[in-house]
């Protein structure tokens, strides 16, 4: 190699470093804009989920809800508990629900309760509204075979029917 081929070899190479910085600049610039609207995106469903969790930890006013529930629909979400409950004094797969709302748990006598439901405390409405979303997560260890009423609504005017036949 001559001079002059030296000087266009290292004019070469600093031309090719040049663009390559160039590249890199535009990338990163591009990256950055890029990881600043990540950012942002992220903060926006984290401030939502915030509010949803603050909407289920608010505490349900079951007395006002069940006050403005239809017990003729509950009557009809009676008929998922009809299976195992009857409301005329007998016992079938699970005790008598005529006079439920007030009643100790476990006391219906001739039904072989639980453990569980036997050391639970009294059927307030706020206590079936619990009970019945998630009867297994309430009395643990329960022989009541039901996943549940995941609704409000249903489980409002269940207590409102219920009340109807416990007075
Ligand atoms: C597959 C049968 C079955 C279905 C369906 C069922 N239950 Fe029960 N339920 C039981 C059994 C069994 C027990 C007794 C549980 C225990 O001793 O742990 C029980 C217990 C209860 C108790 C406690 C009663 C007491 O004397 O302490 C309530 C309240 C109750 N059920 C309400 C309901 C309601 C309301 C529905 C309908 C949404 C329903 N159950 C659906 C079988 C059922």
């Amino acid at each position: 190699m001559n001079t002059m081929e030296i000087t266009k070899f290292v004019g070469a190479i600093c031309g090719a470093l040049l663009v390559f910085l160039l590249i890199n600049l535009v990338s990163n610039g591009i990256f950055d804009t890029h990881s600043e609207m990540v950012a942002y995106t992220v903060e926006v469903p984290d401030e939502s989920a915030g509010d949803a969790a603050e909407a289920d930890a608010a505490p349900v006013d079951v007395a006002a809800l069940v006050a403005a529930a239809d017990p003729a629909a509950g009557e009809k979400v009676f008929k998922k508990c009809a299976a195992c409950h009857k409301v005329d004094g007998s016992n079938a797969v699970g005790p008598h629900l005529d006079g439920v709302v007030g009643r100790e748990a476990g006391t219906v006598p001739d039904f072989a309760y639980s453990d569980g439901m036997k050391a639970h405390g009294p059927w307030t409405p706020d206590a079936l509204f619990a009970f019945l979303a998630d009867p297994k997560g309430v009395v643990s260890g329960t022989k009541m075979s039901f996943a549940g009423l995941k609704k409000e609504d249903d489980r409002a005017n269940l207590i409102a029917y219920l009340e109807t036949i416990s007075q």
